[in-house]
């Protein structure tokens, strides 16, 4: 009896699973769950950015939240960080993170590239591929496509067996990522879409996801279209196109951002709770399905954080991204919110908040007492060089140097690096004569008269590959000449430096080991190259929990905390602290070691002195007071990302940027429409120049409000310029209060960015950009604000151009 009882049992559990296998797909209007309409509720979050012991407690997080899905990214060059060497193991294990979501009772969205965005060097394609000087990437240049299978298909090894129809969680694996920003290429799309196809099998679905402005460009008709925006954004105006194009299409948001990345130099971002949860509210209530972009952001270790362009904009270390989960896996004002919103659509009640898993420690003042010099870090030597690149150096990340003999030069001359990535310190011998820093957008340096036989030295430190836009084919160290110019007797003489010795030095943990082990105490030496080197020291522990390591007083580099690599740290901010998880800490002795390339402040040496002068007070002779000193480190308890520290370090408004239009000609008057989208305006006739003015004496709303969010500039032909060389000249008002509407988010590529001016700033309003070089304007492409009214948008303007 018992046993036909388990039969009947049996049956009934399996008979229907059998009838009705586990599946994913479209239906009218909406996404089918084994038939049944379903509507995504998507987390996005990056498994390499969270430590894997916090996996579970971030998935939970997400669910507690009221989601059903995470969404992740695969990031091409963690897994394979040299050419035909794949890890998938511990933190880069991504199967395994599928399966924890899966036990957790969520469904799972891959996207796996191969290109991917996401502010992580390079967006997230190996720097390797750069030894092909000549390779397309995102194209189909044959090396790219060869590489990309080999590593989609390794990816499919991993993730494969997991889809749906094999009984794992993922549902939908993502063709490219926003193709529509980077160029117009189906014959590529589809070959990525094909080689996704072999490997994850006809019944799973693949989406493209774009902007509302640019999918039709790419957008393949076997494949479901999404859309990114942002928060604020006007929901129904994203989805008009898609709606024209395919009536009975499920409606989806592939990227929902909750707030914004930072970058270094430039303010914390954030965006209101409010905005953020009603977009979500609003979807939800028309069915919409979304992926919320971030929902827990993390922390982009090491030296994995891009960087953004045109210009070039490292991101920070942390990718806490005003998320509703924080950097550090803790619950936010904006997850409250949204939780309540969520609860609204679910019939049972949300899952409880998970504990965290370590508790906040701050580490009080320790010193570290070993120093090496950066040299020591120095792995390969080339000597009697033209320039080579780090990558033709065949390293990935960290510094270069290269030293040369100068030439006799009587009087100053100027040094200038083509071009200079990231950041240059030049030394003439062991002197420093200053910076150039490609963040500022700087290229050349004023050097002293010079003798015959002196050498010159520049030490070049390589930030984040660019992750976005055209420029992410971006070669480290100095990538072209450099070059001496002065003027002697009235004549113009220019030294180009092509003989060099080149070494590399990379910025890993291994390294800083064996360069600390080469130098035996050289702690109270000079150091060589200003204060740059390694040092190292010690804090114990009782308790172990989740800190912040203080940086403020450090100059520029990274941290290695037990042999993790924690990320960089920059003086200017505006992150000062670096995110140490306690899981990589433990009861005792700990390790700490700072690559610094600038080397610390004054300041760092403060508790040394501090105890110095105690002992010397105490010391009975001389002798006894000779003490070295020291530079030192704390940690706190919560995070500190929004302190700037710059030198009035702005790129324009300086003394004379400001043009005067008052006798200047128009290159037209006119009035822009109201509402979302773009206009485009001609000039009277083409004009040339340098500079171009746009002047707003009226906006649509009345107020004195103004806001772009894009701006194009055409040729005589009609065809949009490339914006990589320009810069913000002048902007009479930038919004840095309510946020961070700086002029520059006119050209960032991003429709969600925008400039905006100060509240009670008074019209007109001038915006000026310097186009790098004398181009011929015949028109001008702009859009507003992509929220509903489109607000800030303008409606009299002038264009100067000069
Ligand atoms: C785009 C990309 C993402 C990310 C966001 C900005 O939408 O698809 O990878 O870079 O922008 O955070
Ligand atoms: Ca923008």
């Amino acid at each position: 009896m018992k046993k036909v009882r388990l039969l009947l049992a049996a049956f009934f559990v399996v008979f229907p699973l059998l009838l009705h296998a586990s599946d994913f797909t479209v239906g009218k209007n909406t996404f089918l769950l084994n038939g049944k309409p379903f509507v995504v509720k998507a987390a996005e979050v990056h498994y390499p950015r969270i430590p894997r012991p916090y996996w579970e407690h971030r998935i939970q997080m997400c669910k507690s939240l009221g989601m059903n899905t995470l969404c992740i990214y695969v990031f091409w060059n963690i897994h394979e960080p040299r050419e035909g060497q794949f890890d998938f193991s511990e933190n880069n294990d991504v199967a395994e993170f599928c399966r924890l979501a899966q036990q957790n009772g969520m469904y799972v969205i891959v996207r796996p590239g191969p290109y991917v965005c996401a502010e992580w060097e390079m967006g997230g394609l190996p720097w390797w591929l750069l030894k092909k000087k000549d390779i397309r990437l995102r194209e189909q240049d044959p090396y790219f496509m060869e590489r990309v299978r080999l590593f989609e298909k390794k990816v499919g090894e991993q993730l494969a067996p997991l889809t749906i129809q094999n009984g794992g969680p993922i549902i939908m694996v993502q063709v490219e990522n926003e193709y529509g920003s980077y160029g117009e290429d189906k014959p590529y799309i589809s070959e990525i879409r094909d080689c996704l196809r072999g490997i994850y099998g006809e019944k799973l679905a693949l989406f493209q996801c774009d902007w509302a402005s640019n999918f039709e460009k790419n957008g393949l008709d076997d494949l479901v279209w999404t859309m990114n925006f942002g928060t604020g954004a006007n929901i129904d105006e994203q989805f008009k196109r898609l709606k024209e194009l395919r009536p009975d299409a499920p409606l989806m948001c592939s990227e929902f951002w909750s707030g914004w990345f930072d970058k270094w130099g430039a303010n914390h971002e954030t965006r209101p709770a409010k905005d953020m949860v009603e977009g979500i509210d609003e979807m939800l209530s028309k069915n919409i399905s979304f992926s919320l972009y971030m929902t827990h952001g993390g922390t982009s270790f090491g030296h994995w954080a891009g960087a953004n362009s045109p210009g070039f904009a490292p991101d920070v270390t942390s990718y806490d991204y005003d998320a509703p989960i924080n950097e550090y896996g803790g619950a936010t004002d904006k997850y409250f919110q949204l939780r309540k919103t969520m609860q609204k659509y679910s019939k049972t009640p949300l899952p409880a908040q998970p504990a965290p898993p370590a508790m906040m420690i701050s580490i009080p003042s320790f010193e570290l007492t070993e120093r090496a010099d950066i040299i020591l870090g120095a792995d390969s030597l080339v000597m009697d060089s033209p320039l080579l690149t780090m990558e033709e150096m065949n390293q990935g990340w960290g510094s270069m140097l290269y030293v040369t003999t100068l030439p006799e030069i009587t009087t100053e001359s100027v040094l200038t690096l083509s071009d200079c990535h990231d950041f240059a310190q030049v030394f003439v011998d062991t002197t420093y004569v200053g910076k150039i820093d490609r963040v500022r957008n700087e290229k050349s340096l004023r050097i002293p008269a010079v003798k015959k036989g002196q050498e010159l030295k520049i030490l070049v430190e390589a930030m984040g590959r660019i992750n976005f836009g055209r420029a992410i084919k971006d070669y480290k160290g100095i990538t072209e000449s450099v070059t001496l110019t002065s003027e002697q007797d009235g004549h113009e003489l220019t030294w180009n430096l092509r003989k060099w010795n080149i070494l590399t030095i990379p910025d890993d943990y291994q390294t800083a080991l064996r360069a600390l082990r080469a130098a035996s105490e050289s702690a109270g030496t000079k150091p060589l190259f200003k204060g740059s080197g390694y040092y190292r020291g010690y804090f114990n522990l009782r308790k172990v929990g989740d800190t912040f390591l203080n940086m403020e007083q450090w100059g520029k580099g990274q941290v290695y905390v037990n042999g993790h690599a924690i990320g960089r740290f920059w003086s200017i901010g505006p992150q000062q602290t670096l995110y140490v998880p306690g899981c990589w800490l433990k009861k005792g002795r700990n390790e700490v070691v700072v690559l610094d390339v600038v080397g610390p402040s004054l300041d760092a040496y403060a508790p040394s002195i501090m105890k110095n002068l105690k002992k010397a007070k105490k010391a009975k002779s001389a002798n006894d007071s000779q003490y070295a000193l020291h530079p030192s480190l704390f940690a706190q308890n919560r995070p500190e990302l929004d302190k700037l520290n710059i030198e009035k370090s702005r790129t324009h408004n300086n003394p004379g940027d400001k043009p005067d239009l008052n006798s200047a000609t128009p290159a037209v008057v006119a009035q822009f429409a109201p509402g979302n989208g773009w206009q485009t305006v001609r000039l009277n006739a083409p004009v040339k120049g340098r500079f171009v003015a746009v002047q707003v004496s009226s906006t649509h709303a009345g107020g004195s409000d103004a806001s772009i969010a894009e701006l194009y500039i055409r040729d005589a032909e009609g065809n949009r310029l490339s914006r990589e060389p320009w810069v913000v000249k002048y902007a009479d008002s930038e919004d840095i209060l309510r946020g961070n509407f700086t002029a520059d988010k006119v050209f960032d590529l991003q429709e969600s960015t925008y400039w905006r001016t100060a509240k009670a700033a008074a019209l007109p309003h001038l915006i000026v950009i310097d186009l790098g070089s004398e181009q011929t304007v015949s028109a001008l492409d702009y859009l507003p604000r992509a929220e509903q009214g489109a607000p800030g948008s303008i409606k009299d303007f002038q264009v100067f151009v000069y």
